[in-house]
């Protein structure tokens, strides 16, 4: 099939077209960021993800991929056209839609036959419905038929390559059987289930399945913290919740909080278009807000535990909103240097940070932070080692010198990467997520016990 990808080199679009393409389609992939066309020419890509390299050579190799900013080129050539422009958090929470509405008048513009609009991206309940109208008003040959689809996408940064090429369902929302016929066409080969619904349910679909998984966070990371509270350890209640098959164990990891630029933003795009149909969510507003509390609680447990803060220095290791990725956006970690930064103003706190993959940040954080070419010079001298991010590098680190690296040996561990028994052993003081300080006092006699 010849399919076109509007947006066809953001995160989303360039996954999809490259995975399409290795499944024999003919796919153009068209944008008006001529830096990325360029760098897609060259056999580069302008985002990292694990296993795309090996994609966009392959499709190259197969001659199954073009890349142009030409959009005239992308409707002509092709009769299934999929929109994966971007839908960035507007005001009040709102989706803005404004990428997706001007691609769709283009489109309409040129189309002069038989065309399948796909919409890729996330949108609110109604957008397809939307879309419709925008296009037949704006057909160059009022009598061109189409068909409008939704397509929703449940990529996850770090895995997106496998998300996309083995998925656990493929989700089509149509109100005609035609689009359904050529829908299916065009995921035969992925030979996963496909879940038939209108278009209305497939938008739902994936705002229920981001609200979901947000909740499932906001929850674990509610539970660690009476965990803390009444002497208990998280790691323990988990491993007696997750064999109930209706819990499992997957995606109920406690820590700073889930940042990245999706979950955020469709929980409050979905606040926004439910209170516009008269629903009030009280839930998910709660789910917002537990995500907020969970970051200043470990600003506020920082601050208490330097006291006096002058001269002192933080290290921080990780900086994109989880490991896998060198993605910033929303970042719990560029969170937490902005109000620390905040909170610290006048006291010239030095802040060193390493990330694996990001090396630097936007103004004016970048000016105010160092950043060390290894975590050796991260972590010396230190008076407060605080974890973003969960990558191997940083569990696999020696703790005993670390210990003997840092000037005070304070380690606030935001994803338990660590073996909080082994680390209080050494002498640190240490904070995890979900993990009782108590627990500490009872290591604490048992060693005084044996050393006596
Ligand atoms: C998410 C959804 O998983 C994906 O299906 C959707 O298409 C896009 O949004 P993504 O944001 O890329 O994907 O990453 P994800 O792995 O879901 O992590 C989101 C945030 O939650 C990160 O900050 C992560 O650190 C955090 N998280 C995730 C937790 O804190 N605990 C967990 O158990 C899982």
């Amino acid at each position: 099939m010849n399919v076109s990808i509007i947006g066809g080199t953001g995160y989303v679009g360039l996954i999809t077209g490259l995975g399409l393409a290795i499944h024999g389609n003919n796919v153009i992939c068209m944008d008006t960021d001529l830096r990325k066309i360029e760098t897609l020419n060259n056999g580069e890509l302008p985002i990292y993800e694990e296993g795309l390299a090996e994609l966009l050579k392959e499709a190259t190799d197969r001659n199954k991929i073009v890349f142009t900013n030409c959009l005239k080129t992308a409707v002509n050539k092709s009769e299934l056209i999929m929109l994966a422009v971007g839908t960035p958090e507007g005001k009040n929470g709102e989706t803005d839609l404004s990428h997706l509405v001007q691609a769709l008048k283009l489109v309409a513009n040129q189309i002069d036959s038989y065309r399948t609009i796909v919409i890729k991206s996330t949108a609110p309940v109604g957008t397809c419905e939307m879309a419709r109208t925008i296009i037949k008003d704006h057909l160059k040959n009022r009598f061109t038929p189409f068909d409008v689809v939704s397509n929703p996408e449940f990529l996850r940064e770090g895995n997106a390559v496998r998300d996309f090429l083995k998925p656990e369902r493929i989700v089509i929302g149509v109100d005609v059987y035609a689009s359904e016929v050529i829908m299916k066409e065009l995921y035969q080969s992925f030979d996963v289930p496909i879940v038939l619904t209108d278009t209305r349910s497939s938008e739902m679909v994936k705002y229920a399945c981001n609200a979901y998984l947000a909740t499932r966070i906001s929850f674990i990371n509610e539970i660690s913290e009476i965990s803390e509270k009444v002497n208990a350890d998280v790691h323990a209640i988990l491993e007696g919740m997750k064999l109930d098959k209706r819990i499992g164990e997957l995606y109920l990891n406690p820590g700073p909080g889930f940042g990245g630029p999706c979950l955020t933003k469709d929980l409050k795009s979905l606040i926004s278009f439910a209170g516009k149909a008269n629903a009030e969510l009280p839930l998910l507003k709660a789910v917002l807000e537990r995500n907020e509390v969970q970051i200043s609680n470990i600003i506020d447990y920082v601050i208490s535990e330097l006291q006096d803060v002058r001269g002192k220095k933080i290290a921080v290791l990780g900086l994109s909103f989880k490991a896998g990725t060198n993605d910033t956006r929303n970042s719990p970690a560029v969170h937490l240097l902005e109000k620390l930064l905040e909170k610290l103003l006048d006291t010239k706190i030095l802040i060193h940070v390493y990330d694996p993959v990001v090396k630097s940040i936007e103004e004016p954080l970048n000016s105010r932070v160092v950043f060390p070419k290894n975590i050796e010079d991260t972590l010396r001298n230190a008076d407060c080692l605080i974890v973003m991010t969960e990558w191997p590098k940083f569990k696999e680190l020696d703790l005993e010198k670390i210990y003997h690296l840092m000037r005070t040996p304070l380690i606030v561990d935001t994803r338990n990467i660590f073996p909080y028994r082994k680390v209080y052993s050494l002498g640190f003081r240490y904070k995890g997520i979900g993990i009782a300080s108590k627990r500490f006092e009872t290591i604490q006699s048992t060693l005084e016990k044996s050393i006596v």
